[in-house]
């Protein structure tokens, strides 16, 4: 497999070379060459969703590259950073071993020096792969088309990620036109999204506390009623993702649809944005839609389709539907009408014991990176298990039982 890196090469003359002799050694993905110095935010989310082994950086300008240096270090303990320029005085060697950086490429790159470094590195990242100091699971939903059942698929989504261990979360409701997590969850907070976004850039805990509403692990930070005009501003967006990544481990955004530059720049700070279609033509029509536009954004790599309302009496097959989108669909979920309905009455999340809500607490694991096995799921074939002990000589009834609730 190729070691994936990406190069930082203002000096482009001698980046050149340093490609060429990549490509002559082999093994390397450059999955990107960046002619000038990142911003920082632009080198933070860089590195958070292509997640490269290893970063190769032109010290052309000193200031520049250290300052380069101290902030991926900071946000990426463990990074490793191999530095490449024209020449290395003493003073600069020090600066670099005081900054933690041991791999100096020298050139003219030579295939046996710069084997020897790629071996160092790569060992090096196996054994501190990046940890990132803050969460990388932000994910936004993104309706086709109204009513596709994005904010369904969102609330439920941030309720199922809350029930996995160690996972406490955060659903962000950035729908300014709807408002409906609030009126789906029963929550009787007044505090909206639009106060923490006004804050957002002097947010503290104690504030935050009272913005917030929890339900069981999950705390949810809801909308205004409808107010025509209103707006969150790109700053406050930015200053807000970067406050609760620092709180929490997974956050589920709904978005409006509308594409409003706050949501573009949430979506460009998302691991994944998620496109909510049905399999109905206008709904498929519009998802193409939105990714095409995304995709000229620059954020077609972090689209996924997800295909909610499902049934296998369906006009479109799923190959269809695929061909129709030129992408993968990346999860179905069962349409359950009397279900939704139910969750909706009673406030609370979609049965988890229903096939809807086994589907999305699987997907829920998937966002956290967890073993697949949903948790409700687990402690549920435990307790079968345990009554078949029990009552051994009713096994073939105990058999029927789970046979049928587990029709997956
Ligand atoms: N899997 C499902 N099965 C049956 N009904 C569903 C399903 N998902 C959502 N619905 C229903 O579809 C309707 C629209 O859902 P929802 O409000 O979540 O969509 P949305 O995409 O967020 O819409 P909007 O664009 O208005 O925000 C609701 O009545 C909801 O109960
Ligand atoms: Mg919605």
């Amino acid at each position: 497999m190729n070691l994936p890196c990406v190069v930082i090469g203002p000096d482009r003359v001698l980046t050149s070379q340093l490609l060429l002799a990549f490509k002559e050694l082999g093994g390397i993905a450059v999955l990107r060459d960046l002619a000038q110095y990142p911003q920082d935010r632009e080198a933070i989310r860089m590195v958070r969703s292509i997640a490269p082994k290893f970063i190769c950086l032109d010290l052309s300008d000193k200031d520049r590259s250290f300052a380069l240096i101290e902030l991926l270090q900071s946000e990426f303990p463990g990074i490793q950073i191999a530095v490449f320029n024209e020449t290395v005085e003493p003073q600069l060697l020090l600066k670099l071993m005081q900054h933690g950086i041991r791999e100096y490429i020298a050139p003219p790159f030579e295939a046996d020096q710069l084997a020897a470094v790629l071996i160092r590195l790569r060992d090096a990242a196996l054994k501190h792969p990046i940890t990132p100091s803050t969460t990388n699971f932000v994910y936004s939903f993104l309706p086709s088309k109204p009513g596709s059942g994005t904010t369904t698929l969102a609330i439920n989504t941030a309720v199922a990620m809350s029930k996995y261990p160690d996972a406490n979360s955060l659903l962000m409701d950035l729908d300014l036109n709807s408002g409906l997590v609030r009126f789906l969850l029963k929550l009787d907070n007044e505090h909206t999204i639009l106060e923490a976004a006004r804050h957002a850039t002097a947010m503290d805990e104690a504030l935050w506390s009272q913005l917030v509403c929890p339900v069981g692990n999950l705390d949810v930070i809801h909308t205004a009623r409808i107010t025509p005009g209103i707006r969150i501003e790109v700053e406050q967006a930015r200053a807000l993702i970067d406050y609760v990544r620092k709180q929490y481990k997974a956050i589920c955004v709904d978005l409006s649809g509308n594409m409003e530059r706050y949501s573009m720049e949430i979506m460009q700070e998302s691991k994944s944005t998620f496109i909510v279609c049905t399999p109905e033509i206008p709904s498929l029509h519009l998802a193409l839609e939105k990714f095409q536009f995304l995709k000229a954004e620059g954020l077609g790599e972090k689209v996924k389709f997800l295909l909610n309302r499902h049934s296998r009496s369906d006009l479109l097959q799923i190959e269809q539907i695929q061909n129709l989108l030129g992408a993968p669909v990346a999860l179905t979920f069962a349409n359950d009408y009397g279900g939704v309905s139910q969750a909706v009455a009673d406030g609370k999340q979609i049965a988890p014991n229903s096939e809807l809500g086994r589907q999305i607490s699987a997907f829920a694991g998937q966002l956290l990176e967890r073993a697949a096995t949903a948790p409700d799921d687990k402690a549920k074939k435990k307790e079968i298990r345990g009554f078949g002990e029990l009552f051994k000589f009713g096994a073939s009834r105990i058999a029927q039982l789970s046979d049928s609730e587990s029709n997956v």
